[in-house]
């Protein structure tokens, strides 16, 4: 099915009505993924953890494809979080090792595929010239029209929170905004994510059922899909299942049933 949508012209990609398919007019404007299960992908094979890492960035790259090919605007994906340093240094060194490996080979594509990466979380806390590619990456493709790719890096939710009060609060202090001025846009704009649209869908997969400090504000009226399929082992047809799920929700936003009215 996926295939018929995908080499189908833009102009024929719509108006695919059956249930079972995906509509192409109703796409989440912007997808959270909590990438969950490398681990235990990895051992259940009898390998060590950080192969389920390896794996787990064939995985990126696939999911990221499907995005461009159905024009999904936002991609957010948890990479590391603030609480990660926790693990192992080996671990640690290992997901670093790969975050920048994994933007060298595929700099070159992003830009082919119009891809505009961002890095989220504090990432001139990174060890070494992480922050330095990081950085470079984003201005070799900040021009780039297409899928915006946010890849979470010492992020942490909370802390994204913190962060935006304190440089509110700061502006408070200096008497160029006042407290009433205080909304939600003034808070939106004060966060990694400004200018984007908030999360319309959160996938995690490998079982877990929670948002584990990943993009809390943001996530305020997502929808949630849950798999137990480990993240290396997720497909795009997995990812268009969630899609079309998705688009089978009565989203009220706190409102009533459009039924009910
Ligand atoms: C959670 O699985 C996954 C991570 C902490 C790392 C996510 C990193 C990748 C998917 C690698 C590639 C990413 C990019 C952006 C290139 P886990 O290790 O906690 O798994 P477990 O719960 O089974 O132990």
């Amino acid at each position: 099915m996926l295939k018929k949508i995908f080499f189908k012209k833009k102009t024929q990609r719509k108006h695919i009505v059956s249930k079972d398919n995906l509509d192409l007019n109703k796409l989440p404007q912007h997808i959270g993924i909590i990438m969950d299960g490398n681990g235990r992908w990895a051992t259940g094979k009898g390998l060590i953890r950080t192969s389920g890492h390896k794996a787990g960035a064939n995985t990126v790259k696939n999911i990221l494809m499907t995005c461009i090919k159905l024009n999904i605007p936002v991609l957010t994906v948890y990479a590391f979080s603030t609480e990660n340093w926790k693990r192992p240094i080996t671990e640690v060194n290992f997901l670093m090792n790969l975050f920048s490996n994994f933007l060298a080979a595929q700099i070159e594509d992003l830009c082919k595929n119009n891809v505009q990466i961002k890095f989220i979380g504090r990432i001139d806390e990174l060890p070494g010239t992480l922050a330095k590619e990081f950085h470079k990456a984003e201005e070799i493709t900040k021009d780039n029209t297409g899928v915006k790719f946010n890849v979470a890096i010492n992020y942490g939710g909370r802390d994204e929170i913190v962060t935006a009060v304190k440089n509110i609060a700061k502006q408070v202090n200096d008497g160029t905004l006042s407290v009433e001025q205080i909304d939600d846009k003034i808070i939106d704009d004060s966060l990694y994510t400004k200018g984007l649209p908030p999360v319309d869908l959160m996938i995690r997969t490998s079982g877990d059922m929670r948002l584990s400090n990943f993009l809390l504000w943001q996530s305020a009226y997502a929808e949630f899909w849950f798999t137990k399929t480990n993240w290396p082992d997720f497909t795009s047809e997995e990812f268009i299942e969630a899609l079309i799920d998705f688009q089978h929700r009565d989203r009220r936003f706190g409102g009533l049933d459009k039924k009910l009215n």
